[in-house]
């Protein structure tokens, strides 16, 4: 059983904000830390409508939703998650950003119980643990999936450094929060999006090339291949901008072509229409 007590999240986005959620709900303290301050407010309002919906649906008692929701603090300054013994980061898929905050990390964190956890989709773990110099034995990838307090994966990413007994932390940690953990090797995108985003990105090919509709495209792959979302709703609940970045990362650590994202996919994001957390996307959430 994981012992660990007080949980960092930095980044309050849909990941973060997810994480957050269900570490609180198994009994864990947890402090929110994110660098845009109407994110901090938004994870939140988010979280406290959730909490609230699952008690009007008999899921949770309004004690066990009172009690998770005071133990998740929401801080401004990173300097306020010192004190914690377990960080999870779910910022922007971005490696220059990812490497700047570990390298900070490292240094906030000397102890070396401390484990520095990443939720990214795709950057390779060993380049985010070189950031971290000295800690990089510490730190291990913990990848949840979209929504986290639904769904029941977590794939855990040992680098070319990290610690047996790190893995084995965060084996347990994943348990504790009601997941099953699966182990993958550090390869850019792992197993999940080296998988997935192909067919993301196929899906929006198929678009361009005008083979179907939207709905048609979703609906076919729902129907006749028993995908519970399909795969141009799904890139709008990821994010089309995480699934671009997520794309380039796989083009140049795996120097093949087809992974280069679609041109319909990228003229998406370049207008702004990321999916659900912009209100447009492929689909119109906007009236939602
Ligand atoms: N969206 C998904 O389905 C999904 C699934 C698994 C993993 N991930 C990964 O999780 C991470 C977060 O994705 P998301 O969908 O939650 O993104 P998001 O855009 O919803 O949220 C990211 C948050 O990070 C904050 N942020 C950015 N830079 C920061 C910094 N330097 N310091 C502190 N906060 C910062 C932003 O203000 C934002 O609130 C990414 O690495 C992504 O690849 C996403």
């Amino acid at each position: 059983m994981s012992d660990v007590k007080k949980l960092a999240v930095i980044g309050a986005g849909q990941m973060g904000g997810g994480i957050a959620q269900i570490a609180a709900q198994a009994g864990i303290e947890v402090v929110v830390f994110d660098s845009f301050a109407a994110g901090l407010e938004k994870c939140k309002a988010l979280r406290a409508k959730l909490f609230a919906r699952a008690v009007e649906k008999g899921k949770m008692t309004q004690e066990d939703a009172d009690a998770a929701t005071a133990r998740i603090s929401y801080v401004e300054s990173l300097d306020a998650i010192s004190g914690s013994d377990w960080v999870v980061e779910a910022i922007v898929e971005d490696k220059g950003v990812k490497f700047d905050l570990f390298g900070k990390l490292a240094q906030m964190f000397p102890d070396e119980n401390v484990v520095l956890a990443s939720n990214t989709s795709s950057i390779s773990i060993t380049e985010i643990a070189t950031s971290a110099g000295d800690a990089a034995s510490r730190v291990v990838g913990m990848h949840f999936f979209n929504p986290v307090p639904v769904m029941k994966l977590v794939e855990v990413i040992k680098g070319m450094q990290t610690s047996e007994q790190v893995v084995s932390r965060t084996i347990a940690l994943a348990e504790r929060m009601g997941k099953t953990p699966l182990p993958a090797n550090d390869r850019p995108g792992f197993v999940s999006n080296r998988v997935l985003m192909p067919l993301i990105n196929e899906a929006f090919y198929a678009l361009m090339e005008g083979v179907a509709e939207p709905e048609a495209i979703d609906g076919i792959m729902q129907l006749g291949c028993a995908h519970p979302m399909g795969p141009l709703r799904l890139a709008d609940f990821i994010g089309l901008d995480t699934c671009v970045n997520i794309m380039h990362v796989m083009l140049e650590g795996l120097g093949n072509p087809k992974y280069a994202p679609c041109p319909l996919l990228k003229q998406y994001v370049a207008a702004g229409r990321l999916g659900d957390k912009t209100g447009m996307g492929v689909y119109d959430y906007s009236k939602k």
